[in-house]
C-alpha cells in the first residue's frame, strides 16, 4: 500500500521541533550580560539559540531607557516582531514575546497597551522568573523591585555558550544606583544600588575562566562604589579575581568620579592585569550645570583625580561621557565643557545631547535647550574629542604591548583583539593565538584600529 504525504505533513510537527530563542540587547554592558543570563536561562529549557528573528519560538528585546531614541526603538522592533509572529501564526507556529529590561521597568503595563502582541513584560530585576512568565499562558507584566538575589536564581552558563561568546566576558558585580543626576532614568529602571557578595562574584570568574574567558570586565552602573557585606571594595575583588587561574586581563566600567577612592588608583600600579584604562564620566566641564545636574562634584574634583590617575599610571587611557544642551546651558557653560576636555586629553569618549526623560527633575525644567543649539554642540564636542582619539592612537605607533586576540580578523591570517587601552588591534597571528596574551608592537593606525606586528606570543599574565 502506498502512502500520499501531503507536502504539510513531510515538515517536522511544530511540537517536535527543537525550540529557538533570539534575544536582542540594547543599550549598556550591562543588559549584555543580562542579555546573556536570559539566554542561559531559555538554553537551560530546551531552547536552541537563533540569529534569525522568524525562527524564534522565544524573542526577547532587552530594551534601554537611557535616551528617547533608545525606547522609541523598542516600538519599531515590536511592530515588526508582531508581523513575524502573525506569519509565523499562520504556519502553525507559536512564537513568545518578551520585553525585558529597562522600558519594561520603566513603562510596565503600557507596552502591552501599545503593543498586543506582547506576551511578557519584565523588568532588570525580575528576569530569573522567566520560566514561570513564559508558563503563565496570558500576557504578564512583572516588574516589582523584589528581595530574592536573582543572581541566585540564574543558571551558570553551559562551556559551549562561555565558549561561543569569547574570550571576553562581562560580570555585574553592582547594579542599580544612589545618585539620581537629574537627567537620569537609571536609579528608577535599576533600583537602588547594591552589590554582589564577592565570594559569588569569584566563584562566578573561575567558572567562565575554566571555560575559556580570558579577559574580565566587572561591571555595575557605579561600579565603584563596589562594596559588599563583608567591606570588600572594588579594588580588592580585582586583586582577588587577578589571582584566579585564567584570568588574563581585567578591567572595570562603569566609575562615578565621587566614589573613586586611593585604593582603586593604586590597584593600576600593584594590580599587573589591571588594564590602564578608566572610563570616568563626567558629563560637563561648567559646575554650575554640574550643580544642576545633581552631580555633586565640581570640575576641579574631576581633574584632580585625572591628575592622581596620571601620577599613579602615567599611560593610564581616560574616556568619559558628555552631555551637551542640558536645560540652562550657555555657550560658557559649553565652552567650560571643552576647555575641561582640552585639560584632559580624552583616549576615547561618548558624547549625547541632552535627552528630556520622563519623571525625572530636569525634565520639568523651564530652559530646555533648543535642538539645533544641542547640534551644533554635540558637533564641536565630537569633532574635539575625535582629534584627541585619533591623537591618542597616533601616538601608540612603536608601543608595545600585551593583545589578547579574540577572533580573525578581516584577511585570511589575521586577528583582531584589544590593546589594554581598549583599541581594537589586528595583526597577522596564528590561529591559536586566540585566547593567549600576545606580545604586539603597533606599526600603524587606522580610523577605527590599530595595525600591529606580533612580537611573540607568550602565556605571560601581564597588561
Ligand atoms: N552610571 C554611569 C552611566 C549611566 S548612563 C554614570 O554615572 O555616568 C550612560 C550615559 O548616558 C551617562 O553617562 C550620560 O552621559 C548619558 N545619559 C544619561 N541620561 C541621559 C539623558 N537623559 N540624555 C542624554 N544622555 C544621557
Ligand atoms: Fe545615572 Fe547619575 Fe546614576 Fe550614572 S550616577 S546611573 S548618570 S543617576
Ligand atoms: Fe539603558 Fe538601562 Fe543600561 S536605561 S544604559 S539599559 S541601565
Amino acid at each position: 500500500m502506498s502512502i500520499r504525504v501531503s507536502p504539510s505533513a513531510e515538515a517536522t510537527p511544530a511540537e517536535a521541533r527543537e525550540k529557538r530563542v533570539f534575544v536582542k540587547s540594547f543599550g549598556c554592558q550591562m543588559n549584555v550580560y543580562d542579555s546573556q543570563r536570559m539566554t542561559d536561562i531559555a538554553l537551560k529549557e530546551g531552547y536552541r539559540e537563533t540569529a534569525d528573528i522568524a525562527d524564534a519560538d522565544l524573542v526577547v528585546f532587552n530594551t534601554c531607557h537611557i535616551r528617547e531614541r533608545a525606547s522609541e526603538k523598542l516600538y519599531s522592533e515590536l511592530g515588526k516582531a508582531r508581523e513575524i509572529k502573525q506569519d509565523r501564526a499562520a504556519l502553525g507556529r507559536s512564537t513568545q514575546l518578551v520585553v525585558a529590561g529597562c522600558v519594561a521597568q520603566a513603562e510596565g503595563n503600557e507596552i502591552l497597551r501599545r503593543q498586543n502582541a506582547v506576551d511578557v513584560v519584565v523588568g532588570p530585576q525580575n528576569y530569573h522568573r522567566l520560566p514561570d512568565l513564559l508558563r503563565a499562558g496570558r500576557a504578564v507584566v512583572d516588574t516589582d523591585f523584589g528581595l530574592d538575589d536573582k543572581f541566585d536564581a540564574l543558571p551558570a552558563p553551559s562551556r559551549q555558550a562561555v565558549r561561543a561568546r569569547g574570550v571576553s566576558a562581562f560580570v555585574t558585580v553592582q547594579e542599580g544606583c544612589d545618585k539620581f543626576c537629574a537627567f537620569c532614568v537609571v536609579p528608577y529602571t535599576r533600583g537602588a544600588e547594591a552589590s554582589r557578595p564577592a565570594g559569588k562574584i569569584l566563584a562566578e570568574i573561575a567558572r567562565l575562566a575554566e571555560a575559556g574567558a580570558r579577559e574580565f570586565t566587572l561591571i555595575g552602573q557605579n561600579v565603584n562604589a563596589y562594596r559588599d557585606g563583608e567591606g570588600e571594595v572594588l579594588a580588592g575583588l580585582l586583586a582577588a579575581a587577578a589571582r584566579l587561574p585564567g584570568v588574563v586581563r581585567l578591567r572595570y566600567s562603569t566609575s562615578h568620579p565621587n566614589d573613586m577612592d586611593e585604593a582603586l588608583i593604586e590597584a593600576h600600579v600593584d594590580n599587573p592585569k589591571l588594564a590602564p584604562y578608566l572610563h570616568l564620566p563626567v558629563q560637563s566641564g561648567s559646575d554650575r550645570i554640574l550643580k544642576a545636574m545633581n552631580r555633586r562634584h565640581d570640575a576641579a574634583a574631576y581633574l584632580d583625580i585625572v591628575a592622581r590617575a596620571r601620577r599613579a599610571r602615567p599611560d593610564i587611557a581616560l574616556s568619559s561621557d558628555f552631555i551637551v544642551g542640558f536645560p540652562g546651558e550657555t555657550e560658557v557653560d559649553f565652552e567650560a565643557t571643552l576647555s575641561l576636555v582640552r585639560q584632559v586629553g580624552f583616549a576615547s569618549a561618548f558624547a549625547f545631547k541632552y535627552s528630556s526623560r520622563p519623571g525625572t527633575p530636569a525634565a520639568e525644567a523651564g530652559d530646555q535647550v533648543p535642538a539645533h543649539v544641542k547640534e551644533e554642540r554635540l558637533k564641536r564636542l565630537q569633532e574635539l574629542l575625535e582629534g584627541q582619539r585619533q591623537a591618542f592612537n597616533r601616538a601608540t605607533i612603536g608601543a608595545r604591548f600585551g593583545v589578547i586576540f579574540d577572533k580573525t580578523g578581516r584577511h585570511p591570517g589575521q586577528l583582531i583583539g584589544r590593546s589594554p587601552y581598549m583599541q581594537a588591534v589586528f595583526a597577522d597571528a596564528p590561529p591559536d593565538a586566540i585566547g593567549r596574551m600576545s606580545q604586539v608592537e603597533v606599526i600603524d593606525v587606522r580610523p577605527n584600529s590599530l595595525k600591529g606586528r606580533l612580537v611573540e606570543a607568550q602565556q605571560s599574565e601581564e597588561t
